[in-house]
């Protein structure tokens, strides 16, 4: 699919992969919502962007929030062509630890806001998507790109619930590109690795240090443009479906 004209909605873009993917998109001549509960970054992001980009102060874990934001959407750019979905949090506690088990709200909130939010946003998204006239002669009439993390495959020691939020979002990739075939809509996901945003930031600098020699090669940190790179990719290759795709320079996590 061409990037030209078409609108995008992309969660998470008021902060690092979800931002650095919307502005990709932009640049190359898309119209932008970003949905995002970090409302301060997102009204600076769009007042600095322009007529191109809107703001929704969208939670992804909320029906009634997301539905409001596809209704803003509509209303400024008239229609939905691309679903990025880049909400996450980033969340760590052992099965049992020194506090005892694995606190079980914290459980819930991961597998919400990562698996939950991400299946919310892109149902809403291709039911809107599934009203377009088609944009080319394949029948194209939407994508959706889903962010997993190499922790769907080796989640380290403490990542219990962040693994199985992504493991569950490699999951549902292929039967929702199953579902949505018929309506000419794609749906794939990227599985990044240690890439250098503020979620990252969060750890030590030691951490940070010792982490970034861990990729094959190149050994650095990924940034966030190589993935908004890849996710620009999967929208203009019309032949990529219902896969998952590593981002990691070759990486492999250990067990911690
Ligand atoms: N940074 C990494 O190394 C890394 C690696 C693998 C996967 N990921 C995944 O990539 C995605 C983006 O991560 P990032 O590093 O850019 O993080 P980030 O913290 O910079 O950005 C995440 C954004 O999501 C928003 N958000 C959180 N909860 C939300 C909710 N309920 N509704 C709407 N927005 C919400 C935040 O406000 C923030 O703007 C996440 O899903 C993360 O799990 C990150």
């Amino acid at each position: 699919m061409q990037i030209k004209d078409k609108v995008a909605v992309v969660t998470g873009a008021a902060s690092g992969m979800g931002n650095e993917v919307m502005r990709t998109l932009v640049a190359n001549g898309a119209k932008a919502a970003i949905f995002d509960v970090n409302q301060t970054a997102g009204e600076a992001c769009a007042a600095e962007l322009g007529d191109n980009v809107i703001y929704c102060q969208v939670d992804v874990t909320s029906e009634e929030s997301v539905s409001a934001g596809i209704e803003k959407t509509m209303a400024a750019f008239g229609a939905i062509h691309i679903c990025i979905n880049c909400a996450g949090i980033a969340t760590g506690s052992k099965t049992v630890g020194r506090e005892g088990a694995f606190p079980l709200d914290l459980w819930k909130k991961t597998i919400d806001i990562n698996l939950t939010g991400t299946f919310n946003v892109l149902r809403l998204c291709a039911e809107q998507m599934a009203k377009n006239t088609p944009v080319d002669e394949d029948g194209s009439r939407g994508v959706i790109i889903n962010t997993a993390s190499v922790a769907a495959y080796e989640g380290q020691m403490g990542q219990a619930a962040y693994s199985a939020s992504k493991g569950g979002i490699v999951g549902l990739t292929l039967p929702v590109a199953r579902d949505l075939a018929s309506f000419g809509i794609r749906v794939n996901t990227v599985a990044p690795g240690l890439i250098h945003t503020p979620m990252f930031e969060q750890l030590p600098p030691p951490v940070v240090e010792s982490l970034s020699k861990t990729p094959l090669f190149p050994q650095r940190l990924g940034k966030a443009s190589d993935i908004a790179h890849m996710m620009k990719s999967i929208i203009e290759n019309d032949y990529i479906n219902g896969e998952c795709i590593r981002m990691d320079a070759g990486l492999r996590m250990q067990p911690k």
